[in-house]
C-alpha cells in the first residue's frame, strides 16, 4: 500500500546580485523622483544582474546554497522544478541547464510559468510528487532576471522589478510538519493586465516588434493592484479555515512582494500585526518567483521562522494566478 507522507522544506538558499540600483540612480533615468517611488511602492533598491548573467547563474547559485545546508548531496535530487519568467531561452529548459550545472545527474527537471506565484506552484507541485512517493527529494527554484525584459524608458514600470533567485530542498518530514495545505487559483481572462506580448508563437520576434516594443514587460498596475489586496486577504482566510486554524494562529505570512501599499491593505485586513509580515520590498523590489523564495530565506537564516512556526507563503501575479502554502515548520 502506497501510505502517503508529509513533504516540507528541509533547507532553503538564495542569491541576490552584487549590483544595487538605488531609487536616486532611477531619477537619472527617467522623469521619476526616489520620494515617489518609495511612497507609492515602499521599493528604496533593487538589486539587478550584469549583462552576461543570465536566470541559470542565479539559480545555480542559489541552489548550492540550499543544496549544502540541507546535507544532500546533487545526486540525491530526484526532480529540479524552475519558475520563471525569464528563462535563459525557450528550450531547453532553465532546470535542465541547472540540473547539468550542479550535476544532479538523476534528477528530472522541468521549468513552469505561473509568474509572481511561480513559487507556491512549484512547491505545490513538488508536494504531490513527495506525498505520493514518486520522489523523495525535489529542489525547487524561483528564479528572475526581470531587468532583460524591463523597458528602461517606461517609468509606470521599470522603478518596480529587480533580479534574483530564491531555491527550496522538498522533502519528506515527520508527519504533523511541513506543508499542511496547499491552493493554486488561475483566472485567464485577466492575461492582458500583466504580460510580455512578443516573442513568443502569437507575435515571433520581428522588426516591427522590436520597434514598438512588444519584447517589454506591459502592466494595468490598477487593476493589479485590487486583484493583489482582495486575493491576499481572501486566501489567506480560505486557507486557514480549510487547516481549522484562526488567521490568528499565523506565525509568519510571506506575501508576494510586488508593491508595500498592497502588502499593509493585505495585512490591516487580516489584522496582522507587521512582525507577523515578512517585507524585504524595500531592499529588492519586485523579483516575481523570486521573490517569495528570497523572503523565505532571509526569514529561515534570521531565525525568525522557528520550530512549529506556522508559516502562510502567498503568491499572486501574472497569468491571473494567485496561490498558497501553509506551513508548519
Ligand atoms: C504601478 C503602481 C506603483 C502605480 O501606483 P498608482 O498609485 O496606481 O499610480 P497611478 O498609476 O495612478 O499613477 C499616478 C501618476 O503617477 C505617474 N507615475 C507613474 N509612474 C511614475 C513614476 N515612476 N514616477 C513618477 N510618477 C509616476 C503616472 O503617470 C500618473 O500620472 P498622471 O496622473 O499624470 O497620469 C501601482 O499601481 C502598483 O504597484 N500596482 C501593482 C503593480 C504590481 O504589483 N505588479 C506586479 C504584480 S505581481
Amino acid at each position: 500500500m502506497n501510505q502517503q507522507v508529509s513533504a516540507g522544506i528541509i533547507s532553503t538558499g538564495s542569491f541576490l546580485p552584487e549590483k544595487v540600483l538605488s531609487n536616486e540612480d532611477l531619477e537619472k533615468m527617467v522623469e521619476t523622483s526616489s520620494e515617489w517611488i518609495c511612497s507609492r511602492t515602499g521599493i528604496r533598491e533593487r538589486r539587478i544582474a550584469e549583462k552576461d548573467i543570465s536566470a541559470s547563474d542565479l539559480a545555480v547559485r542559489a541552489a548550492e546554497r540550499a543544496l549544502e545546508r540541507s546535507g544532500l548531496s546533487a545526486d540525491q535530487l530526484d526532480l529540479i522544478i524552475v519558475a520563471t519568467i525569464t528563462p535563459d531561452m525557450f528550450f531547453p529548459s532553465t532546470a535542465c541547464i541547472v540540473q547539468d550545472r550542479i550535476g544532479a545527474r538523476k534528477a528530472a527537471a522541468f521549468d513552469i510559468s505561473a509568474a509572481c506565484t511561480g513559487f507556491v506552484y512549484g512547491l505545490t507541485i513538488a508536494e504531490q510528487f513527495i506525498k505520493l512517493k514518486t520522489y523523495r527529494y525535489v529542489l525547487v527554484v524561483g528564479v528572475e532576471v526581470l531587468s532583460k525584459i524591463v523597458d528602461w524608458s517606461d517609468r509606470n514600470t521599470c522603478i518596480l522589478f529587480g533580479d534574483g533567485a530564491g531555491a527550496a530542498i522538498v522533502g519528506p518530514v515527520q508527519p504533523g510538519k511541513g506543508i499542511q495545505y496547499s491552493h493554486l487559483r488561475a483566472d485567464g481572462s485577466g492575461g492582458d493586465l500583466l504580460k510580455v506580448p512578443a516573442g513568443g508563437s502569437k507575435i515571433p520576434c520581428s522588426r516591427d516588434s522590436l520597434e514598438n516594443g512588444l519584447h517589454f514587460l506591459k502592466m494595468s498596475g490598477k487593476d493589479i493592484f485590487k486583484f493583489a489586496v482582495k486575493v491576499m486577504e481572501d486566501s489567506t482566510r480560505d486557507a486557514m479555515e480549510a487547516c481549522a486554524l484562526k488567521v490568528t494562529d499565523i506565525d509568519l505570512l510571506i506575501p508576494h512582494q510586488a508593491n508595500l501599499r498592497i502588502i499593509h491593505s493585505g495585512a490591516k485586513r487580516l489584522n496582522l500585526p507587521p512582525e507577523k509580515v515578512w517585507i524585504n520590498i524595500d531592499r529588492f523590489g519586485n523579483i516575481s518567483a523570486a521573490s517569495i523564495p528570497v523572503a523565505l530565506d532571509e526569514a529561515v537564516t534570521s531565525g525568525k521562522v522557528r520550530e512549529d512556526s506556522l508559516v502562510v507563503l502567498l503568491g499572486f501575479g501574472a497569468g491571473l494566478t494567485w496561490g498558497v502554502n501553509v506551513l508548519r515548520w
